[in-house]
């Protein structure tokens, strides 16, 4: 990068207070308290469809569940974060971590239609794009038994891109939500304060919800010029196509290469030198990697010494917590079982916990990990949060 660029900071005690004030807003918590109850009344009512209270006369694991269901073989994964979100949240089941977890039934279902009614209007009422959470929940719902019975590979089509009728579903889901949006808007007000300049990397870019705020952003402030080159990448060409179509449109002057990037590989084997990236960039897209520490390695061997990844990213509170979109997102086989576990950097499928993300870099020769903003602060006045900024800097040990 050149010397002559103004030194990058992030007041992290600023950052905390423009979330607890602009992102976490009245509305998002309203929301995500709406959210997060729709989901349980969704699931208690899986759980009646299913007839799962009669299987649990006794206690029995997911995994017995699963099978008397007759679904495939990774489905426990889907059924124990259900049955574990319905024992620590509603009063139907019980659990006890053996190992493995058992899970009894305790009490009938009560019937959530009136209130599941109630609450669908009361998102609405929060503002546009909200009842877009609830849909992408519904959806999960509906196919629950489709994606883990019938066609197995059907959410992980959704998830890539590959199904065309669900593209738009999954356009909307990942930016037209103001709860989910929220992660691109973090993320871009963290790059605009630690990216001095130069060359960025987005990894998963997808749907474009990364590279639109982070635009708007560096607009906003008078600093798009210091993107000297963007490259955005997947693995979707149906997701590269539509977000190349809308960025062209509204930033032609930027200098944007669009490329298929399988993080699952060797960087430098698909085209990025090593040592040529200032900053790679993802929303919630780095922890769709299989090898966490691997690709962590990989985007170190990618940056110029300095460098630094920034990742704005769900993050699990406790390596049991399932998000209420994971109602939907567990119906992907790749979300339930690509990941490799490791006792202290890769805990639970899917998402991880800020300890999590910031082994991993320590792991992977990252130096300054730092998670934004200050999680123990939010937690304190909205304890339902549940999104970060990961970040490090490339070490010198390579
Ligand atoms: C949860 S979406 C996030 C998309 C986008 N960053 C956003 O926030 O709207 C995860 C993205 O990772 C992409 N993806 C899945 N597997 C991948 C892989 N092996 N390498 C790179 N990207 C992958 C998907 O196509 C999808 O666009």
């Amino acid at each position: 990068m050149s010397a002559t660029r103004e030194t990058a900071n992030l007041d992290p005690a600023a950052f905390t207070r423009w979330c607890e004030d602009q992102v976490y807003t009245p509305a998002i918590r309203r929301g995500t308290e709406i959210l997060e109850r729709v989901c349980d009344l969704h699931l208690l009512e899986l759980h009646r469809e299913l007839g799962i209270a009669l299987m649990l006369a006794t206690p029995r694991t997911a995994r017995e569940v699963a099978d008397q269901l007759g679904f495939e073989p990774s489905a426990h994964i889907a059924l124990e974060a259900l049955l574990t979100r319905l024992a620590e949240r509603t009063g139907v089941v019980s659990v006890e971590q053996s190992p493995p977890a058992h899970f009894q039934a305790r009490a009938a279902v009560p019937d959530g239609t009136a209130e599941l009614t109630a609450l669908r209007s009361a998102m609405v009422e929060l503002g546009p794009g909200f009842v877009v959470a609830l849909e992408c929940v519904e959806f999960g719902r509906a196919h629950f038994v489709t994606a883990l019975r019938d066609d197995p590979g059907m959410m992980d089509r959704v998830l890539s891109g590959a199904d065309a009728e669900h593209y738009p579903l999954w356009v909307q889901a990942t930016n037209a939500d103001p709860m989910q949006d929220l992660h691109g808007r973090m993320g871009a007000r963290a790059i605009a304060e630690l990216f001095p300049g130069g060359t960025i990397l987005e990894i998963g870019g997808g749907t474009g919800n990364g590279i639109r705020h982070l635009f708007d952003v560096l607009q906003a402030r008078g600093t798009l010029d210091r993107i000297e080159r963007y490259i955005f990448t997947d693995v979707s060409p149906r997701f590269i196509l539509g977000t190349r179509r809308a960025v062209r449109e509204a930033y032609p002057s930027v200098t944007c290469d669009w490329k298929y990037l399988d993080i699952n590989k060797s960087f430098s084997t698909q085209g990025i030198e090593p040592e040529s990236i200032d900053l790679i960039y993802g929303v919630n897209a780095a922890h769709v990697a299989k090898d966490m520490v691997g690709m962590l390695r990989d985007c170190g061997a990618a940056l110029r010494p300095g460098g630094r990844v920034v990742f704005a990213e769900r993050v699990r509170g406790r390596s049991s917590e399932m998000a209420a979109r994971e109602l939907t997102l567990n119906l992907s086989r790749y979300h339930r079982t690509a990941a490799q576990r490791h006792p202290a950097h890769r805990v639970a499928h899917g998402y991880l916990s800020p300890r999590c993300w910031l082994s991993g870099l320590e792991q992977a020769g990252f130096r300054d990990a730092a998670i934004f903003p200050d999680l123990e602060a939010i937690q304190r006045v909205f304890p339902e949060q549940y999104a970060a900024v990961v970040t490090g800097v490339r070490g010198c040990g390579r």
